[in-house]
């Protein structure tokens, strides 16, 4: 196996986004394909849709990888989405077997949500030239603000104070192993692997978008990303991440 991941690791006491710093970084110098910044805090720390990312000092995993993922056309870049949120449910089911991904890359156990992941990919033409990953991983924390919405960590679901750095590099583990499934082209398994443990596959749930709330079950997800879900009548709709929100 190739341990790509994590092969420069950059450990910062305090920074305003692992992921902003790792895109001046990436545009400063030739940085190592897999390089790692990890954070203890973060000043700045970004969520999906413009959210900000909640982390008390040294209890949670803060950090942002760059990939170049040469051989991955940008209109199969969700694949790089599956192979990191695949890496934390591998993580974490070594603790909990109630662990799923929420489309499109929320880490959940039970209903409430324990890691976010935000990729920012560079495009040169129909190719990815690099792709930022940042993972925030909920670890020891044990009170979040009350805008959050159903947050969860780690101790707060085993009642067990973890050493948060042992984590990390179990963490690397995980990612180098499913991130060399991406690089041998062994997609079939990401695929299958990500729509098993998809957090409501085939249930029906509430969902809403635009100004409408339906009931209505997702039964696949298709190669750019989008959502597809049946409605009751058996209509089939698509959605972007944007488009629809879980009710
Ligand atoms: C989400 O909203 O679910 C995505 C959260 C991603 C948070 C991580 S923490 C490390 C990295 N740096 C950031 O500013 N965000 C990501």
């Amino acid at each position: 196996m190739i341990n790509l991941i994590g092969n420069n690791i950059i450990s910062l006491k305090s920074v305003d986004s692992t992921n902003y710093y790792l895109r001046k970084l990436i545009n400063s110098e030739n940085l190592n394909n897999g390089t790692i910044v990890y954070a203890n805090k973060q000043t700045l720390g970004r969520g999906q849709r413009g959210s900000t990312w909640e982390s008390e000092e040294g209890k949670n995993i803060l950090m942002s990888f760059v990939f170049i993922p040469e051989f991955i056309s940008a209109e199969n870049q969700f694949l790089i989405s599956k192979a990191a949120s695949l890496s934390i449910f591998d993580l974490l089911s070594e603790y909990t077997n109630k662990v799923k991904i929420k489309w499109p890359n929320d880490i959940y156990i039970s209903d409430k949500k324990i890691a976010g992941i935000l990729i920012e990919n560079s495009l040169r033409g129909s190719v990815i030239s690099n792709s930022i990953i940042g993972i925030g991983l909920n670890i020891n924390q044990l009170n979040f603000k009350k805008e959050i919405p159903n947050p969860t960590s780690l101790f707060l679901e085993t009642k067990i104070n973890y050493d948060v750095n042992e984590i990390f590099k179990k963490l690397i583990g995980f990612l180098n192993a499913r991130f060399n499934s991406l690089i041998l082209k062994d997609f079939n398994k990401i695929n299958n692997d990500y729509l098993e443990n998809l957090y409501r596959i085939n249930e029906f749930h509430f969902f809403e978008a635009g100004n409408n709330t339906f009931k209505a079950k997702i039964i696949e997800i298709d190669k750019i990303g989008k959502l597809i879900l049946e409605h009751e009548n058996g209509d089939l709709q698509s959605f972007t991440f944007k488009e629809v929100k879980f009710i």
